[in-house]
């Protein structure tokens, strides 16, 4: 079959381009002036910056590197590349009106030079930057979440409204699944996979059980009401020391309504995921693991029906909401509700060539971040596969994460 030609794939990367800048402003119009400019956490920057830094690299990769133009606004420079200014002295942004016609004037002219380019060799430039801003609005989507919790203006989720599947309590939370030892195609080699997906290789793995489902509140309760929090034999060397220094008792996006029960926990460091597993004589699974139990499930069309994503509902929903999501050996939601923290520091697969910059992935090679899989109801479609990697350092509990644990 003959490849696609230029101009669909030109007109395919402008239809994406629009809609992920859809959900980028839908966040924007629901960001007052404050949640604009303040850091809803010390490890987070100001929503504001994420909008201008968004433009930014549009401008600089797609004018600058591409298209060999001066700068736009040297101004931005400092204040909106990541390597800029530390995240606390980014909170003095020019008006959210100022940093929309910003990203229009940007917008205008990478479609302009789409339009005249030849996109040989650029496409896999235009599929990055789409998921660089997928990316972008995800992490302003919690810290907006954030943000309004540290104000105190969250509203009661009105449950009536979302998916009640599976609510009623009569599946096995408990219930694993078995996968036999074999290779498996880890990573991906198409177009839009990042760097850090590349290249797909094969990878043998022994026989491990993995949970159905990611563990729901009503699991996690027992770990808190047992003391789990209280007993340092659960824990880390390294958990136990971040607890020491961080005494939390509870995940940070926790309710014990009983309507959550059935829904995954959400807002837990590594080291609570850890102690977690170990109260259960589990222990959380390799990526490697989680990748080969997500065989199976393909990602297009209708994700909506498969998965929590997209931020469609805006909250979690119960783990087994979407039969239709599950794996080919069963598994559920391995894809949206949850990210999940999985037991492998982040490093590059055999053969890794750094793709566009080294601060893109390979500085965080650094045994300091762990892998999280699977995305989150706030994920956009742009970077909900099976085979992204995420990552963070073991402490961050700010971001949509949960965890399901594994057995050999
Ligand atoms: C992979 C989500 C941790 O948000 O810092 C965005 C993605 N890299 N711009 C981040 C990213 C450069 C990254 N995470
Ligand atoms: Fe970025």
């Amino acid at each position: 079959m003959k490849s696609k030609s230029v101009q669909l794939r030109k007109r395919a990367i402008s239809r994406d381009l629009a809609r992920c800048r859809q959900k980028t402003l839908d966040l924007i119009v629901q960001t007052n002036s404050e949640a604009f400019t303040s850091q809803a956490h010390p490890d987070f920057s100001p929503i504001g910056w994420h909008f201008g830094h968004i433009a930014f690299t549009e401008a600089y990769w797609i004018l600058e590197y591409l298209g060999n133009c001066s700068p736009l606004f040297p101004e931005y420079r400092v204040l909106f590349a990541a390597d800029g200014l530390p995240k606390a002295q980014r909170q003095n942004l020019p008006s959210i009106k100022t940093i929309r016609d910003y990203l229009s004037i940007v917008r205008t002219k990478i479609l302009d030079y789409l339009e005249t380019s030849s996109l040989d060799s650029q496409e896999r430039l235009w599929q990055w930057l789409i998921q660089h801003e997928s990316q972008h609005n995800e992490t302003m989507a919690f810290l907006l979440q954030l943000y309004r919790r540290n104000q105190n203006l969250v509203s009661q989720v009105n449950f009536a409204r979302s998916s009640t599947a599976g609510t009623e309590s009569s599946f096995n939370l408990t219930e694993m699944v078995s996968i036999p030892a074999g290779e498996f195609c880890m990573g991906s080699n198409a177009i839009e996979a990042q760097d850090n997906e590349r290249p797909a290789h094969k990878v043998y793995l022994n026989s491990y059980w993995l949970d159905r489902y990611p563990v729901t509140c009503r699991q996690y309760r027992e770990f808190i009401i047992s003391g789990g929090y209280q007993n340092r034999c659960y824990w880390s060397e390294t958990g136990w020391q971040w607890l020491q220094n961080n005494p939390v008792c509870q995940p940070l996006y926790w309710s014990d309504a009983v309507e959550w029960d059935n829904h995954p926990v959400c807002g837990v460091s590594y080291y609570e995921a850890e102690a977690y597993a170990n109260f259960v004589g589990k222990r959380l699974p390799t990526e490697a693991e989680w990748e080969k139990a997500a065989c199976g499930i393909t990602t297009v069309p209708a994700t909506s029906l498969k998965c929590n994503h997209n931020s469609l509902i805006g909250h979690t929903t119960p783990v087994n909401a979407y039969p239709e999501g599950q794996s080919s050996c069963g598994c559920y939601d391995m894809l949206g509700n949850v990210w999940e923290w999985t037991s492998s520091w982040f490093a590059g697969y055999c053969g890794f060539s750094s793709y566009p910059y080294f601060g893109y992935s390979r500085a965080y090679f650094d045994n300091q971040h762990r892998v999280l899989r699977g995305g989150s109801w706030a994920t956009s479609p742009w970077t909900l596969r099976t085979s992204f990697r995420n990552w963070y350092h073991p402490w961050v509990r700010q971001i949509l994460v949960g965890f399901r644990c594994a057995r050999d």
